[in-house]
């Protein structure tokens, strides 16, 4: 059945939105953040109105109220990507959730001369904490290179390297290109071969395929899998650090303070078990509510059908404004599990200019590096436009942005 994109679209106040330039808003953006339903909107504010307290700390009704509206959150989360609800770890999102694996277990594990091998088409989040704890602890960092006209992983160097390898991490799905990486074979061979035999720790950031990707972490079987609820129609400011039971027993308290603790003397301290043990302070308890609403919101689609519009709209529109002349196009969008970006350049035209001409027309689209510098490097680039889609984009919104495209690029090249 397809997606009804009228009554979805009725759903986001906010794409009804008319911009200063008198152009109705098309947002193509998706990638860096997906716009909210009303259903989360409405939560969170019924939360402030009606509910506002802080969590696990006193027992008056409000308090318990807000406990177990946070916690109905974690276990939303946990439904939705079919784990526990202890597995679930709430963070400010996919950043702030690599930082914790690399403090929380990096720190307590990776030692001198251990590899941590990550890939080229990683996002700054996952290159940048392993650079900080490498120089301090004497760690080699080992990069899986990006083939610049296939736009996949080499899995050659992948293999050639695993055996010595202690810590994986590597990105779901590209944020500038869209490619789905086999993450499936990397966590297996890195288990079963990682750490010369003794099995390499791994952690993929799903931050970009979570959107569209109903994920079974469970069946994923990933050490640690780091997501942002704001890419999936919840609140910025929170995400999640979804481990691997086992793995809390592996993570040191990185962040400490109150809620963390169990016990505090002068001398030392016991911590919590559980998520709890890295949830220091007053933890984000509307954006937790927000996210699972989201998740409940989502769980109305068929995934797969999701994906599906959303691949497809992407793929017409790189087709399309790759034969505009001075336009490449970067990316294998002829690759059915590629995501809804498309990221271009022309060759003449500032990718600044480009987008401030998109934006006069209405078109909100994404410019510049997108954090991932490495791999603009490798494409010989130093940024690139982005239209990302969701599921409440259409058809007429990508012809409309693919010929508006046209005519700028007419105009700016005549
Ligand atoms: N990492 C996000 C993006 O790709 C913000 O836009």
């Amino acid at each position: 059945m397809a997606l009804n994109l009228p009554s979805i679209r009725a759903d986001f106040p906010i794409l009804s939105r008319i911009l200063p330039s008198g152009r109705q808003l098309v947002y193509l953006d998706n990638a860096a953040t997906t716009q909210k339903p009303k259903a989360v909107i409405q939560a969170m504010t019924d939360y402030y109105e009606n509910n506002n307290s802080n969590v696990h700390r006193a027992v008056h009704t409000l308090a318990g109220e807000a406990t177990d509206a946070y916690e109905k959150g974690r276990q939303d989360i946990a439904d939705w990507f079919f784990v526990d609800r202890e597995q679930v770890i709430f963070t400010s999102g996919t950043t702030e959730a690599i930082n914790l694996v690399v403090h929380a277990w990096g720190r307590a594990n990776l030692k001198k001369g251990d590899v941590v091998l990550v890939t080229e088409m990683e996002h700054h989040a996952d290159i940048v904490p392993w650079q900080l704890i490498a120089k301090e602890r004497g760690i080699e960092i080992r990069f899986v290179s990006v083939d610049p006209v296939t736009y996949r992983l080499n899995m050659d160097e992948f293999e050639a390297s695993i055996d010595e390898v202690s810590f994986v991490g590597c990105v779901h799905t590209s944020n500038v290109l869209g490619t789905r990486n086999p993450v499936e074979e990397i966590i297996e061979m890195a288990h079963s071969r990682g750490n010369h035999g003794k099995g390499a720790r791994v952690l993929i950031d799903c931050a970009q395929a979570s959107p569209h990707e109903r994920l079974n972490l469970t069946e994923l079987n990933a050490d640690f899998v780091a997501v942002s609820g704001h890419k999936m129609c919840g609140p910025t400011g929170i995400g999640g650090l979804i481990v691997k039971p086992e793995m809390l027993d592996e993570m040191q308290p990185f962040m400490a303070g109150g809620d963390m603790i169990e016990e505090v003397f002068l001398d030392h301290s016991t911590f919590q078990t559980g998520p709890y043990r890295f949830e220091a302070g007053t933890p984000k308890i509307a954006e937790a509510i927000g996210w699972g609403v989201a998740i409940n919101y989502l769980s109305q689609f068929d995934m797969h059908e999701v994906h599906q519009h959303i691949h497809d709209l992407a793929a017409h529109t790189a087709d399309k404004i790759s034969k505009i002349p001075g336009i490449k196009v970067y990316g294998d969008h002829s690759d059915p599990t590629c995501s809804g970006v498309v990221s271009f350049l022309h060759e003449t035209i500032h990718a600044e200019d480009l987008a401030h001409f998109l934006d006069l027309g209405g078109f909100a689209v994404r410019t510049g590096h997108h954090c991932a510098q490495p791999l603009m490097r490798k494409l010989g680039i130093t940024a690139t436009n982005r239209t990302s889609f969701y599921l409440y984009n259409t058809q007429e919104e990508a012809d409309a942005f693919i010929t508006h495209l046209e005519r700028v690029v007419g105009r700016l090249t005549r």
